[in-house]
């Protein structure tokens, strides 16, 4: 090896390792408990598990949790956070953002199992076992599994007026999806792929009632789709019905939610925008045909949203004692 290029590979190796200790603190790694609490991911999994086993509707609940937490305040747990005597928290915000108990059940007991082992007590954050849940309902429903990046501090604070205008409605067309995902740092492509999530869970009728008016049905939907679902939601707003997103495998994790979009069974409008818009219409054919290729786009996915905001640096976060209730 030449003087000239040696003196070049010292100077990048200083690089290298200056990058790493300037950036080190800021980065999400996948063994992030490997000292502290090395069988985090199976403490957790198999809470979930046995919960899941428990009430099935966990899944939805908890990958649901999963999104509206990245989408407030980044993944920090905030949105776990009951409200106090002077702090009406994010998930009490008024705009019935109704997100199912059970997601949050799932939190407060894997995070006991964390806690319930000596060596792991108060070191792992709510938000981290907030990922690994998400990862593992959708693995126990049929979906993909995948290795999750770990290392998320809890947020310091979760209010109600912090969520204002960072969730989409599901009246949102193709141009509204995206630049609101682009604004945490998600691709159209991400977006599409994370829409997917509709492949399980449940809707409300008010969430798609204007769809469904007996006077004007939505024209990209299938007719007798509309008929059931007005069958199904007479009232039209009843707000105690609540139906299944995918109405073909709505307990599997899968890209059946994709078929259904080119059916005109997707039942929100953000949903069927997919494929009623020609721009995002390919990558709904391409899904829809091809499972492989959905699911490596859906892992990827959930990990850009896994870093939308998060917090590492201690002036930022902390590892909550009770993931209800700030430090
Ligand atoms: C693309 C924009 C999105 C819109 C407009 C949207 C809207 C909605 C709405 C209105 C509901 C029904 C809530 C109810 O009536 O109780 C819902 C449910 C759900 N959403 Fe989304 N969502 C979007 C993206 C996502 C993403 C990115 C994820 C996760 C990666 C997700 C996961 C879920 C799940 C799993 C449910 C079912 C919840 C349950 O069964 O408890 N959604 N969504
Ligand atoms: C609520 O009030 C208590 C007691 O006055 C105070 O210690 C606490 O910081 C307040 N919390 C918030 C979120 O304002
Ligand atoms: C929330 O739901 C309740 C009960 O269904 C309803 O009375 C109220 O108007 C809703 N609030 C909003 C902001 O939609
Ligand atoms: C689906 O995509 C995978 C990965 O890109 C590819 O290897 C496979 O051949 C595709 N399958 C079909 C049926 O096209
Ligand atoms: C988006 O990425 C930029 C550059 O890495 C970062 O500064 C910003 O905080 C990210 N935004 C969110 C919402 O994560």
């Amino acid at each position: 090896m030449g003087g000239g290029v040696r003196i070049l590979v010292a100077f990048l190796a200083l690089a290298v390792a200056g990058y790493g200790v300037t950036r080190c603190a800021a980065q999400l790694r996948q063994d992030y408990y490997a000292a502290v609490c090395p069988d985090v991911e199976s403490i957790v999994r198999a809470a979930v598990s046995k919960k899941v086993q428990e009430t099935p509707v966990t899944v939805g609940a908890t990958v649901r949790l999963f999104f509206h937490d990245c989408f407030v305040e980044g993944c920090d747990a905030s949105v776990i956070v009951v409200s106090s005597g002077n702090n009406t928290a994010e998930k009490d915000h008024p705009n019935n953002l109704s997100l199912a108990g059970d997601g949050f059940d799932t939190v407060i007991k894997a995070k006991a199992a964390v806690d319930a082992v000596p060596q792991c007590t108060n070191q792992v954050s709510c938000a981290d076992i907030l990922v690994m849940a998400t990862r593992d309902v959708i693995a126990l429903a049929g979906g993909p599994s995948y290795a999750v990046e770990l290392g998320r501090l809890d947020g310091l604070s979760s209010t109600a007026t912090s969520v204002d205008g960072k969730l989409p409605p599901p009246s949102f067309n193709l141009d509204q999806l995206t630049s609101l995902f682009a604004a945490n740092n998600l691709s159209q492509t991400d977006m599409i792929a994370l829409s997917a999530a509709h492949t399980v869970g449940f809707a409300h009728c008010g969430t798609f009632a204007s769809r469904i008016q007996p006077a004007a049905v939505d024209p990209t939907m299938d007719a007798g789709y509309a008929s059931q679902l007005q069958a199904a939601c007479p009232a039209g707003v009843d707000p105690n019905i609540a139906l299944e997103l995918d109405p073909v495998t709505p307990h599997a994790f899968d890209n059946q939610y994709f078929v259904n979009l080119q059916k005109g069974m997707g039942l929100l409008t953000s949903d069927q925008v997919l494929y009623s818009d020609d721009r995002s219409r390919p990558t709904v054919d391409a899904w829809a045909a091809n499972s492989s290729d959905f699911e490596l786009a859906f892992v990827a996915a959930m990990t850009n949203l896994g870093r939308v905001g998060v917090k590492t640096d201690p002036s930022q976060g902390n590892i909550r004692r009770d993931c209800a209730v700030l430090n």
